[in-house]
């Protein structure tokens, strides 16, 4: 069989991203261009900032991504973009360049669900097994999906309010740690011990997670000490709040091994490439004998790789979309 080059673009947060990926799981060349010291001095992704750079950056990306494969756009099958959910402005810039790529170099367009890109990262140099429990654990996203095909997905829960890369992210501000906070928090956790009690998340039968229980916990906490002019240690209060945060993942994906009898385990978004995550998920996997995947660290975090990934299964079943593709805030994968 022929082989399949898709070109593709991820610009819906703050990385600009263009990879060329070959039969849907072979990555030929990726490149990503990094925002995130320009954000950090704002403590956050300035959406206006993100979209600016997105357009200075692309052309630079994409010619970079062509020198790295040795190959032309007129190599390529198709070209894919990632056109929800995010940041609708920075959604908007890869968006029109791949429109206007597909229509230049005639070239069928394929759009792609964010989240099913973070999904199909685990395809790269490895295989999708179904039935797969899937947990998304991003900076905008927390769900825990069910995967029994190719694009077959079943919403088993979400978020009800924060998502858990929110949390990582807002306890580290308070915590006085550069945005991203999450690798950050990670850091610090290793020097500290699980010593602060904070409150028990609500413990339910549902797949649902919340955040934001937590999240304001830890700020209060600090507040109180603050004001009462009290030493914080912040080590122990990253790893307490690090522990706490993934007992809440472990808790609903047990529910989920459990009830379903699943033996095949993805962790996807940016939030997989925290170590101590992925030990104890590994852990709890193993009690239940089920595998885990977790994609290498790279394509943890936005990358437009895992978008060529996803859209592969399109190509392969026509799925094109039309010049006319706006992006969208819409995050429903299912
Ligand atoms: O998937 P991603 O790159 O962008 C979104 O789609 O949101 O995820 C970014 C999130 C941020 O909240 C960041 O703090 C978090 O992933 N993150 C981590 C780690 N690396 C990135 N959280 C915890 N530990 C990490 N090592
Ligand atoms: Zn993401």
């Amino acid at each position: 069989m022929k082989d399949v080059y898709i070109l593709s673009v991820e610009t819906s947060c703050d990385e600009t991203s263009i990879a060329i990926v070959k039969n849907g799981n072979e990555v030929v060349a990726l490149s990503i261009l990094t925002q995130m010291d320009t954000h950090a001095n704002y403590g956050g992704v300035v959406p206006e900032i993100a979209s600016r750079m997105h357009t200075e950056n692309i052309t630079m990306v994409l010619e970079d991504v062509l020198n790295k494969s040795h190959m032309k756009i007129e190599d390529m099958d198709a070209i894919a973009v990632t056109y929800a959910p995010g940041l609708l402005g920075s959604l908007l810039v890869g968006v029109e360049f791949a429109k206007v790529l597909s229509y230049v170099y005639d070239k069928p367009l394929i759009k792609v669900n964010h989240l099913i890109g973070h999904i199909y990262a685990n395809k790269i140099d490895n295989k999708l097994h179904f039935p797969s429990l899937a947990l998304i654990i991003s900076g905008g996203h927390t769900e825990l999906i069910k995967i029994t095909g190719d694009y077959q997905f079943e919403k088993l829960g979400e978020t009800q309010d924060d998502a858990i890369g929110e949390a990582f992210d807002k306890v580290a501000r308070v915590l006085d740690l550069k945005y991203p906070g999450g690798p950050n928090i990670e850091r610090l956790a290793k020097e500290g011990k699980n010593n602060y009690k904070l409150p028990e998340m609500v413990k339910d039968n549902t797949y649902n997670f919340s955040y934001s229980g937590l999240k304001s916990s830890v700020i209060n906490l600090v507040h109180n000490e603050k004001q009462r002019g009290n030493d914080i240690n912040k080590a122990d209060l990253a790893c307490s709040f690090q522990c706490a945060a993934v007992e809440e993942l472990k808790r609903k994906l047990e529910l989920a091994l459990k009830n379903t009898n699943i033996k095949n385990v993805i962790i996807a978004g940016g939030v997989s490439a925290n170590k101590y995550l992925r030990e104890e998920i590994n852990k709890l996997c193993q009690k239940y004998n089920a595998k885990l995947d977790v994609p290498e660290f790279i394509y943890c975090t936005d990358n437009a790789a895992m978008i060529g990934a996803a859209a592969y299964p399109l190509f392969q079943s026509k799925e094109f979309a039309d010049l006319d593709l706006n992006a969208s805030s819409n995050s429903d994968i299912c």
